[in-house]
């Protein structure tokens, strides 16, 4: 098997118009999050994808002054569409093309970066990967910095990435 068959994407679903992610009282809902059908069938996934959603809501909260948490969030199992993208490897990344401040689309994680607990090291605790990447996602916070995307547009004008 092509090892790219491999990449799992973990779709955070949000509609075009408005984002399917709600917030009830402090807590998200509706977070929607799906493996490819391209991924071999792995109940480890689940757990990982279980403890990583878990720490994040508690990472979120901290971070945040106790303001919000994840309160729910479904995980869809195959099928479903698949986006692999091979430009990056296992390292997790949002799709947000808008402005800063703009939504973005999802984020994707790969089934290896769920499983290999020695790219923990790497990246830090999949909880708080997922905020910083929900960070980008929900909010359009861009990275502080960002050797691609060096310039980013807000109210018509040309910024630098920081
Ligand atoms: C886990 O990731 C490390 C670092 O990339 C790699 O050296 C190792 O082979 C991986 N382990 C498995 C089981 O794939």
């Amino acid at each position: 098997m092509d090892s790219r068959t491999v990449f799992v994407l973990l779709w955070m679903l949000l509609s075009s118009t408005s984002t399917g992610i709600k917030l009830d009282g402090n807590g998200y809902v509706d977070v929607v999050i799906a493996i490819s059908s391209k991924v071999p069938q792995d109940i480890r996934l689940i757990d990982k994808i279980k403890e990583m959603v878990t720490e994040g809501s508690f990472y979120l909260y901290d971070a945040l002054d106790e303001k919000v948490y994840f309160r729910e969030a479904t995980i869809l199992v195959p099928p479903q569409i698949d986006n692999a993208n091979p430009a990056y490897g296992v390292e997790p990344y949002t799709n947000q093309y808008g402005e800063c401040g703009a939504e973005g689309e999802y984020i994707h994680f790969t089934p290896e970066y769920l499983l290999n607990d020695t790219l923990i090291e790497l990246y830090g605790s999949r909880g708080r990967v997922f905020v910083h990447e929900w960070a980008h996602v929900r909010w359009g916070v861009y990275d502080e910095c960002n050797g691609e995307k060096p310039f980013y547009h807000s109210n018509g004008h040309i910024e630098a990435t920081r």
